[in-house]
C-alpha cells in the first residue's frame, strides 16, 4: 500500500494560493483551522442569513456567501452534509474559476452521481478517518490523522499533487496520506457505518443489555458489562490489535470471547454483511439518503426519538449520578 508521508510532499501547489471551504460543521471547521495554522489563505463559504457567520469571524477566519466563495480559489472544499451536495454544487458551480479543483472528504456525491462537476474542474478526495474534533486536537498537538487520497478527474495533470499538498495542510501527511479511489473510500465506509462499527456494535450492545435484563439481571450490572466495558476492549485494540488484546485479558474472558464470537457472528451474519456491501455497491443507500433528505429526514428523526427513550437509556442517567465526577442534583 501506498502511503506518502509529510517529507515526501511539496507544499507548492498550495502556497500562496486561495483554498474555500464550504460549510463550517465537523469537518469544515477543524479543516479550515489546520489550513490557517498551515499559512493558507482561506475562506469559508456560508448560506445567507447563516448563524454561523459569527463563529467563523470568533475563530479569526473570513466568511463570505457560499455563491461568492469559490471566486480566487485554486482548490474548493465541499464540506456540507453529503446529501445536500447536489442543491450546494448548483449553487457553488457558476463562481468555480475555470481549471480550479473540487475537493471533498467523502466519496458519496461524486461516485453516486449526487453531483457531475464540470469538465474543467480536476476532482480530489482527501478523507481524514475520523471526526473533526479530532482532526484538530490532533493538528495542536502536533500529530496528524490519516487520511485517504484519490483523484477522481486529472485535468491540470496537477491534481494528486494537489491532494498531497492539502493532506499536508491540514496535518493529514503527519501520520500518513494512503492512496484509495473515491469508490473504495465510499463503499468501504458506508459499509462500516451500517455493518460494523456505527450500525452493528451499538445494535450488538443494546441486544446484549435486553437478553441480560430480560432474564431478570439488574439494569445496572447489564449495562456495565454489555455497554461500558466497550470503551476498555476499543483501547486495547487500538493499542496492542485483537491478538494483542486477548494476550491482555484473563484466561477465562479469552476461552469466552473465542467460543462466543463465532457462535454470534455466524453464517447468516456474515451473509447478512455480503447483502448490505452489494446494496452500499449498487447504490441503493446512496438513493435511500437523497430520498430521506427530500423528505424532510422522516425516518432519522423517528429514530433519534427513540433512541432517547430506550430502557438503557433510563439505566445510563442513574449510572451518571453514581459516577464520582459529577456533582449530585439530588
Ligand atoms: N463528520 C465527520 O467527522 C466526517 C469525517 C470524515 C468525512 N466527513 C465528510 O465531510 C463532509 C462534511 O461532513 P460534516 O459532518 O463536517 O458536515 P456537517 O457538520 O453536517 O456540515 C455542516 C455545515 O454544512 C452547512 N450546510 C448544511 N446544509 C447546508 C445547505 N443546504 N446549504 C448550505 N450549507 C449547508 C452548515 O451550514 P450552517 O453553518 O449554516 O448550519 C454547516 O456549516 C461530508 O462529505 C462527510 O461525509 C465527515
Amino acid at each position: 500500500m501506498d502511503i506518502i508521508r509529510d517529507d515526501a510532499i511539496d507544499p507548492a501547489p498550495l502556497a500562496g494560493k486561495r483554498v474555500a471551504i464550504i460549510g463550517y460543521g465537523n469537518q469544515g471547521r477543524a479543516q479550515a483551522l489546520n489550513l490557517a495554522d498551515s499559512g493558507i489563505d482561506l475562506v469559508i463559504g456560508l448560506r445567507e442569513g447563516s448563524d454561523t457567520f459569527d463563529k467563523v469571524r470568533a475563530d479569526g477566519l473570513t466568511p463570505v456567501n457560499i455563491e461568492d466563495a469559490p471566486k480566487g480559489a485554486a482548490l474548493t472544499m465541499m464540506l456540507v452534509p453529503d446529501e445536500q451536495m447536489t442543491g450546494i454544487y448548483g449553487v457553488i458551480e457558476p463562481a468555480l474559476e475555470h481549471g480550479s479543483a473540487l475537493g471533498f472528504s467523502h466519496g458519496l456525491a461524486e461516485h453516486f452521481g449526487y453531483i457531475d462537476p464540470r469538465e474543467d474542474l480536476d476532482v480530489i478526495l482527501v478523507a481524514p478517518k475520523g471526526p473533526g474534533t479530532a482532526l484538530r486536537q490532533l493538528y495542536t498537538e502536533g500529530k496528524g490523522m490519516p487520511a485517504l487520497w484519490a483523484v477522481s478527474t486529472d485535468k491540470s495533470g496537477k491534481a494528486k499533487q494537489i491532494a498531497l499538498a492539502y493532506g499536508k495542510a491540514i496535518g493529514c501527511a503527519r501520520a500518513g496520506l494512503i492512496a484509495s479511489s473515491f469508490e473504495e473510500e465510499c463503499v468501504a465506509d458506508l459499509f462500516n457505518e451500517q455493518a460494523v462499527v456505527w450500525g452493528g456494535v451499538p445494535a450488538l450492545l443494546l441486544a446484549g443489555y435486553e437478553t441480560l435484563v430480560e432474564a431478570g439481571y439488574s439494569e445496572e450490572v447489564a449495562y456495565f458489562e454489555c455497554i461500558t466495558e466497550l470503551k476498555l476492549l476499543a483501547d486495547l485494540i487500538e493499542a496492542r490489535g485483537i491478538a494483542g488484546m486477548r494476550e491482555a485479558i484473563s484466561n477465562t474472558a479469552e476461552l469466552g470471547a473465542v467460543l462466543g464470537g463465532p457462535a454470534i457472528v455466524d453464517f447468516p451474519v456474515r451473509k447478512r454483511m455480503r447483502e448490505i456491501l452489494k446494496s452500499v455497491q449498487q447504490g441503493e443507500f446512496a438513493a435511500q439518503l437523497a430520498e430521506e433528505a427530500a423528505e424532510g429526514y422522516p425516518l432519522l428523526k423517528k429514530m433519534r426519538a427513540e433512541a432517547g427513550d430506550h430502557a438503557s437509556e433510563v439505566t445510563l442517567a442513574k449510572l451518571a449520578r453514581l459516577s464520582p465526577n459529577k456533582p449530585s442534583s439530588d
